[in-house]
């Protein structure tokens, strides 16, 4: 599986700097797929500059309606039209200052790929949770409730204690997640569940991105803070494994 290393630029960025980091990220490695998922208005300016470099870029939410009376809402169809190809979705931000739950997470889902979409879908235990020795419980029923029976797409694990704080779980502690998501995505969604990517999410950066990525079952990353800078998220990419 060729790995995904993907960057989330949440609300950062603008207008004037697209040029500038597209132009850098173009350099992407030819051994792993890159895409970037800047804030809406930027999506399709990125996609133009983007356009022929093999890099892809995609969104950070969707409505689950088709369309509608939903202010300040967007709607799958138009990311894609403005040159989307993915859309992150139930991302921990969202499900704690939007109130995102599995059911809104599923309607998502399903609207993206309606609209042509590849979902990225995230899930992830809180501090506490881990604490309470919750962790593959909270991550289990995430999956099941956010994922269609035919979901097709990409799952992130992004444990919210590591998002943004410089903290990582431990190899053995990412193996053991992902291996136990890939047994939920198999007995949730049959065959189809061996085919999705699992992404690691939270804290990579060039120093430890070899490492992480190279867990068996992690099959790309999903970057915040250190996307911003392409020079970083290209470090990321080039440390890929290969085949
Ligand atoms: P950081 O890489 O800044 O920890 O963010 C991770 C994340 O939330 C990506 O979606």
């Amino acid at each position: 599986m060729r790995h995904l290393i993907a960057g989330n630029w949440k609300m950062h960025g603008t207008l004037a700097g697209v040029a500038a980091y597209a132009a850098a990220i173009k350099a992407a490695p030819d051994h792993a797929d890159m895409l970037i998922c800047p804030p809406f208005p930027l999506i399709e300016p990125f996609a133009r500059a983007l356009a022929g470099s093999g890099v892809a870029v995609g969104a950070q939410d969707c409505h689950g309606a088709a369309q509608g009376a939903h202010t300040g809402d967007v709607h799958a169809s138009l990311l894609r039209e403005a040159g989307a190809a993915y859309v992150i979705l139930g991302h921990s931000e969202r499900r704690e200052a939007h109130g995102e739950t599995n059911a809104h997470v599923q309607a998502k889902v399903q609207a993206a790929v309606a609209a042509g979409l590849t979902p990225i879908v995230c899930v992830g235990e809180s501090q506490a949770q881990r604490d309470a020795g919750e962790a593959a419980h909270v991550v289990k029923s995430q999956l099941i409730h956010s994922l269609p029976a035919d979901f097709t797409g990409v799952v992130a694990y992004e444990p919210i204690w590591a998002i943004g704080t410089g903290l990582t779980p431990t190899e053995d502690d990412v193996a053991a997640m992902h291996g136990a998501i890939r047994a939920a995505l198999i007995a949730h969604l049959g065959e189809a569940g061996a085919m999705v990517k699992i992404l690691y999410g939270g804290s990579v950066k060039p120093s430890n991105a070899a490492s992480l990525l190279a867990v068996p079952e992690v099959a790309g990353a999903l970057v915040g803070g250190a996307s911003l800078k392409p020079e970083d998220l290209l470090a990321i990419a080039a440390a890929a494994p290969r085949g």
